[in-house]
């Protein structure tokens, strides 16, 4: 495994692996990996002879007030989890690295795709997300990129980045790992203690109560919102950001009924975490 933290070496390396015509994976993670990031790595891993793992705190997709700066970061114990699960090369480069200049150029998806569920609160983050993507996809070129399910609304933004910029990668979306008790693993479970941890298990709970209503016949947005939100607010932690129901694929509104598939998203704090969870409904 090569860690590489210069852009040029990066370069060399992906041009020898184009010039050895071998496929080349991405998996882009900020650290503090976890099975969550694994099973990406795993996956890329199987279906590509290269598998690179960006991984890079990326200021640009922070707001002002949120967690940059203690975000957490453990690259020597990252260095090891990637490599055991088949990453090739860890491109770990400086801020300053990727972004030389203080005018810069920004890639940014428009729209209500990234205004609803977390653009509202964090109006800066996908236009962050957009740009740190696009420069990873055009110094790697990857013939597909890994990413997680449980973050739903970048998926969906990195999809239409994807299409309408015409990038060649391929997108390939992996289901939530989560922890035995339903937790979705987050590099972010380590800011909780132990009251909040298991507080925070009434996310799991009740978008597990949302797919048995569905099962069973529900088909109003509202109601199943709304039974999410009785779960949540039962537990006295938890600080309820959003919940949310929108159409997939796009995160288009949906009308009285669901007809096709939807997610059903939630973010909640507990005490100053911020977790976010979903299910998908229909599928
Ligand atoms: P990060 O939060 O480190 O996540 C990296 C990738 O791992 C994302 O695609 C995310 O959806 C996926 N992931 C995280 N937790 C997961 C879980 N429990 N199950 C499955 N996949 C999980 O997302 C980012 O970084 C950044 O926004 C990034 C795309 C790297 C751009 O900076």
């Amino acid at each position: 495994m090569v860690l590489c933290t210069e852009v040029k070496k990066l370069q060399e390396l992906v041009k020898a692996a184009k010039s050895a015509n071998q496929t080349i994976g991405l998996v882009p993670t900020m650290g503090a990996l976890h099975e969550g990031h694994t099973s990406l790595i795993n996956a890329c891993h199987k279906e590509n002879d290269l598998t690179i793992v960006s991984i890079f705190v990326n200021p640009t997709q922070f707001g002002p007030k949120e967690d940059y700066k203690q975000y957490p970061r453990s690259l020597k114990k990252d260095c090891q989890q990637a490599e055991n699960a088949g990453a090739d090369i860890i491109f770990a480069p400086e801020a300053a690295a990727l972004y030389p200049d203080k005018d810069m150029t920004w890639v940014e998806v428009t729209g209500d795709i990234v205004k609803v569920l977390c653009g509202r609160t964090r109006p800066i983050h996908f236009r962050g997300v957009t740009t740190i993507i696009t420069k990873l996809f055009h110094l790697i070129t990857p013939d597909k990129a890994y990413f997680g399910q449980k973050d739903a609304q970048q998926v969906e933004v990195l999809k239409k980045m994807v299409k309408d910029l015409f990038f060649p990668t391929e997108l390939r979306i992996m289901p939530i790992v989560r922890e035995k008790d339903g937790l979705a693993k987050s590099s972010r479970n380590v800011y909780l203690n132990a009251k909040e941890r298991q507080a925070a298990l009434c996310l799991y709970k009740s978008l597990t109560h949302a797919q048995d209503l569905y099962t069973h016949g529900e088909r109003n947005p509202q109601a199943i919102c709304e039974a999410v939100r009785n779960v949540i607010s039962a537990e006295p932690l938890s600080n309820i950001d959003y919940i949310e129901a929108y159409s997939l694929p796009g995160l288009k509104p949906i009308g009285a009924k669901i007809k096709n598939k939807i997610l059903v998203a939630v973010a909640v704090k507990f005490g100053t975490t911020r977790l976010i969870d979903n299910v998908v409904l229909g599928e």
